[in-house]
Parts: C-alpha cells; structure tokens; sequence
C-alpha cells in the first residue's frame, strides 16, 4: 500500500533557547532533521516523505538540507503554520492521491528505528489507527490548581506515547478536517482520530525514540547516536 510519512518541523524550539530551530541543530555530525529524514528515507514502504516547515525557514531547508543531502525517496516541503496541528493538516492536503496510510512523525525524533516504522505500518493497516508509545516508569499524580494531588492513576495503564502515530487515510483526514472545522487543538494526532470514536492502537516503541525539546536532550541524543554506531 503506497505510504506517506508527514514531519512536522516548523517549530521554532522555543524550549532549547538556541539561535536556529532545534531541529537544525547537530548531533553527531548531522543537522536533527536529516537524522529524521534518513530513517524514512531508508525504509522501502515508505513512497513519500512531505516534511513541514515554517514559510520562513523554507528556504533553509532547501538550501541547507536538501541540497548538501541525498535522499531517494521523492520529498515535498509544504509551509507549517503556528500550531503543530495546523502544521500536520497543511502535510495532509498535500499527500499522494495514492497515499492509503500515512505516519506522522516528529522531525524532533530522530532516533526512530527500521523497525518501529515497519512496525507502525503494519499497525495502521492492521487496526486503522496506532500510535508508538513507552510504559512509563515514574509513578504520575493528577493535581489541582493548588498544587495538592486529587488522584493516582494505576501505572500499569499509563503509557508515554510518542511518534510515529499511524493511519488508514480517510481516517487521519476526517479526524484533521472535523478538528479544524470544530476549532479544536489536540496535543496529538490521536487525539483527533478518539474524540470520533475510532480505536487506537498502542505499539510498544522503545525509550531511544526521544523528542528533543530541551539542551540536556542533545547531551542524552549524543550518547544514543553513539550507542547506535
Ligand atoms: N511543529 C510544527 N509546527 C508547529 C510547531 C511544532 O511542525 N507550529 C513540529 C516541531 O518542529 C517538532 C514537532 O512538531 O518537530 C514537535 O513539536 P515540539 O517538540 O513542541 O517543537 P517546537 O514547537 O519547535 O518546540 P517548542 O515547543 O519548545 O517551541
Ligand atoms: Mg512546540
């Protein structure tokens, strides 16, 4: 089934405080985002990439990373917008007419392996939609505005979900265009795909696949990169 992955990279890492986007930014010898892309890049189901990023920063990217690096796989750059939600359905009216299952993945996220991606495809085809997640290891309290703890969750039910999160087309398209119509802003894709009362799938991922959001993540993705060489 011809496959597209969505990455949303027209943040602006407001919470890495650097100069230039984080996902601009080196680890190993290698700006984040072609981390990103090259693991992609590198599966044979996937057909196409559209990676997302800011109007401003289009340019970069042409300049800076699409022509000092080769990728195979055919790619497309649309413009993001302000929010990440809005980022991903601007990469949703831009897929293949093809596309029958689409993976949304973090251009933050570049420690993502071959075999979590085959792994979120077969999800998404299996089940109609799945996302990658992780057990969580800390104990995690639900509170008040005050600072008091109201509840404790069992642990055994909780799970950090990461990307990719995984879709039949038509699915991932409803849940992005009914959010938009409606004005509601979820903090995920899956999110949108619930609230219509699709099930969703957890596929265990691994606590590698880390979003870089903050400088003490590029010292972690440092020694992951390293681990994986
Ligand atoms: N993203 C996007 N469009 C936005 C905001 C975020 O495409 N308007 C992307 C980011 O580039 C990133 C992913 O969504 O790859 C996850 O977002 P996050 O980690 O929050 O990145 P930033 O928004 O850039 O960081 P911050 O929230 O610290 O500013
Ligand atoms: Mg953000």
């Amino acid at each position: 089934k011809y496959t597209t992955v969505i990455i949303p990279a027209a943040g602006k890492g407001k919470r890495m405080g650097a100069q230039i986007s984080k996902q601009y930014l080196e680890i190993g010898d290698k700006p984040i985002i072609v981390h990103t892309i090259e693991k992609f890049d590198q599966s044979l189901l996937i057909h196409e990439i559209i990676v997302v990023t800011s109007k401003e920063e289009m340019g970069y990217f042409k300049e800076e990373i699409l022509s000092k690096y080769h990728f195979n796989t055919p790619i497309k750059i649309v413009a993001g917008g302000n929010e990440r939600q809005e980022s991903v359905y601007n990469g949703l009216k831009n897929i293949s007419p093809k596309a029958e299952i689409i993976l949304i993945h973090d251009g933050a996220r570049p420690f993502i392996s071959k075999e979590e991606i085959e792994k979120s495809i077969e999800g998404a085809k299996v089940y109609g939609a799945c996302v990658l997640g992780v057990r969580v290891k800390d104990t995690i309290k639900i509170c008040n505005e005050e600072g008091y703890v109201e509840s404790t969750p069992r642990r055994e039910s909780l799970w950090a979900v990461q990307t990719p999160q995984s879709f039949q087309t038509s699915i991932i398209m409803e849940a992005h265009r009914k959010a938009a119509e409606e004005h509601f802003l979820g903090t995920d894709d899956a999110t949108l795909a619930e609230r219509l009362g699709y099930p969703i799938k957890i596929i265990e991922g691994s606590y590698e696949n880390i979003k870089i959001t903050t400088p003490d993540d590029l010292t972690i993705g440092e020694a992951i990169l390293r681990k994986s060489l």
